[in-house]
């Protein structure tokens, strides 16, 4: 039967295919709010020689609700773990899972930064998916109510517990000396679990973390100016004349139509609708963005292809062409190399839609996420920033006030500029901010053309937390394995995070 219903749908396809115009793809790569379409801790490239089978995968009955003891709902949260390195009376480490879906990569591999440190520490490694990502699914759907059960301080006690779970289930770790880790969001997570959880959370080490929520996060276009600047004061110089370039085709239909062809959009730009015209700066931005943001990070293409020089520079400093062809190349090359193919989709109503999908379909990372920016974090990329709006074509191409009103777009009218503000006090004033964290033994690596850096701890008084602060590289970049390409600056990072862990774990 299955066999007829296939031919049935082939003829049908052909028909289609016979019918129907050949329509291009399109392609929705947007990052949102800093997170590009595959999660803001981007995998490690693949080594084929790695045996995933090092790691046992399991399942976590986990509360739904960590802060109404009358709630008894319950989920299964994934888990994986790998005892290989682990030597009796070693710690426990822990990957806490961020906006995306787990991969027991990250507990098999041996070559990455964690796993070097567990092997010196004979550590028995552990990986949790934070609650709402991948295949851990709280509430039979993601409707604005079942969302409530998504926050940080919920993946915290989901983080508590589980450590509580597998210090009975496994008896030899009842002494064992716990280690959070996680990079970007998670990073953020790390360094808060063992802030709220000082007896179960020995120390940790949060790469990446933006540890102070803000609304209006000026700060990660500018830095995005900086680290393009930084690289190639002329390559810089090109950048901000093609966003000018743009912001003047903008205001003519004949301007608009080249900038249709330039970035390969599907749809035409309509000057009449305000949110159209944002979603496209979006659009224009997005890979200058994404490519700073994990520029020579040992992950994929970010390695040597998507980087500042040769992915952005390579083609801005390119005599022989002009500044719109620059931008289409990098635009281009992007996509190519991210394996986009088929036009910008820049439908401002239809990502909305997308976006107010409850199931936990194509949208689920996108939506749980930017949830937690309306109700956490703010974490709003805008050009408001009097200082690099105008590098950009203008600081009113994306205010604070468009990301706010996707909120109420999204989850309703509750969800608003006054809510975001309260929300964002709350977070801060809950985890103390990058100025108040009032505990010890943390390390907080942040990359200095990373972004994401300008909402990290960079500086301490205290000398049990840590920052690490790296010149030159990007996201997350110290959670990867050692490359030919690694900068010093790298080098003496890693060593320093693994001898400040070691100094702590034998004290
Ligand atoms: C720009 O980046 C390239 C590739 O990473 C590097 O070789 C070059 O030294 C950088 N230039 C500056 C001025 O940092
Ligand atoms: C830091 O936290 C303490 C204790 O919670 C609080 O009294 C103080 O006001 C906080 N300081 C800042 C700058 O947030
Ligand atoms: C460190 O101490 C100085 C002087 O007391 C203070 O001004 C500064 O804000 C402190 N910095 C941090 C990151 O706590
Ligand atoms: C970072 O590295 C660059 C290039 O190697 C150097 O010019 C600069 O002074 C360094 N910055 C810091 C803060 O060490």
């Amino acid at each position: 039967m299955g066999s007829r219903i296939l031919l049935l749908s082939l003829a049908a396809l052909v028909v289609v295919a016979l019918c129907a115009p050949a329509e291009q793809q399109r392609v929705r790569r947007n990052m949102v709010r800093g997170r590009p379409r595959g999660g803001m801790k981007k995998m490690p490239i693949r080594d084929p020689s790695v045996q995933i089978d090092a790691a046992v995968a399991g399942t976590f009955q986990q509360k739904l609700d960590h802060f109404d003891a009358s709630n008894i709902g319950t989920f299964d949260q994934r888990y994986w773990y790998n005892n290989q390195w682990y030597k009796d009376g070693g710690p426990a480490f822990l990957m806490l899972g961020g906006e995306g879906p787990e991969d027991p990569y990250w507990v098999s591999t041996s070559s990455l930064e964690w796993t070097t440190i567990a092997q010196q520490q004979g550590a028995w490694v552990f990986d949790i998916e934070h609650r709402f990502y991948g295949q851990t699914h709280p509430t039979r759907d993601m409707s604005t109510d079942n969302l409530k059960f998504l926050s940080s301080a919920q993946a915290i006690e989901d983080a508590a517990d589980f450590i509580k779970a597998m210090t009975t289930k496994f008896p030899q770790l009842a002494n064992a000396k716990w280690v959070t880790f996680g990079g970007s969001y998670s990073g953020a997570l790390a360094a808060w679990t063992r802030v709220k959880h000082p007896e179960l959370v020995f120390a940790a080490v949060g790469s990446s973390g933006p540890v102070q929520a803000e609304v209006d996060f000026v700060e990660y276009l500018e830095v995005v100016q900086n680290s393009i600047t930084r690289n190639s004061s002329a390559c810089a110089a090109s950048v901000t004349s093609g966003f000018n370039q743009v912001a003047q085709l903008l205001q003519t239909p004949a301007g608009r139509q080249t900038l249709k062809t330039t970035f390969n959009l599907c749809q035409s730009l309509n000057i009449n609708d305000a949110n159209n015209i944002k979603y496209f700066w979006e659009t224009v931005y997005s890979p200058y963005m994404e490519i700073v943001q994990y520029s020579g990070d040992s992950a994929g293409e970010f390695a040597t292809q998507l980087t500042i020089s040769h992915a952005i520079c390579r083609y801005h400093l390119n005599d022989n062409s002009n500044t719109l062809q620059k931008m289409k190349q990098v635009n281009d090359y992007f996509n190519m190399a991210s394996g986009y193919f088929g036009c910008n989709d820049i439908d401002y109503n239809g990502f909305i839609e997308f976006m107010k999908d409850t199931s936990y379909g194509d949208a689920q990372s996108d939506r749980a996420w930017v949830w937690q920016t309306c109700t956490e974090f703010g974490y709003y990329q805008s050009t408001d920033s009097t200082k690099s709006g105008p590098w950009y074509g203008g600081v009113n191409n994306l205010p604070v006030q468009y990301y706010i009103d996707e909120c109420t777009a999204i989850y309703g009218s509750a969800y608003n500029s006054d809510s975001v503000k309260a929300a964002v006090d709350q977070t801060n004033k809950y985890y103390g901010g990058r100025d108040n964290l009032t505990t010890s033994r943390i390390v907080l690596p942040n990359g200095d053309i990373d972004p994401w850096h300008a909402l990290g701890k960079l500086t301490s008084n205290s000398s049990d937390i840590v920052p690490v602060v790296i010149n030159g590289t990007a996201h997350c970049a110290d959670m990867y394995g050692t490359s030919p390409h690694d900068l010093q600056s790298l080098t003496d990072a890693r060593k320093l995070i693994a001898s400040t862990l070691d100094g702590w774990l034998k004290a």
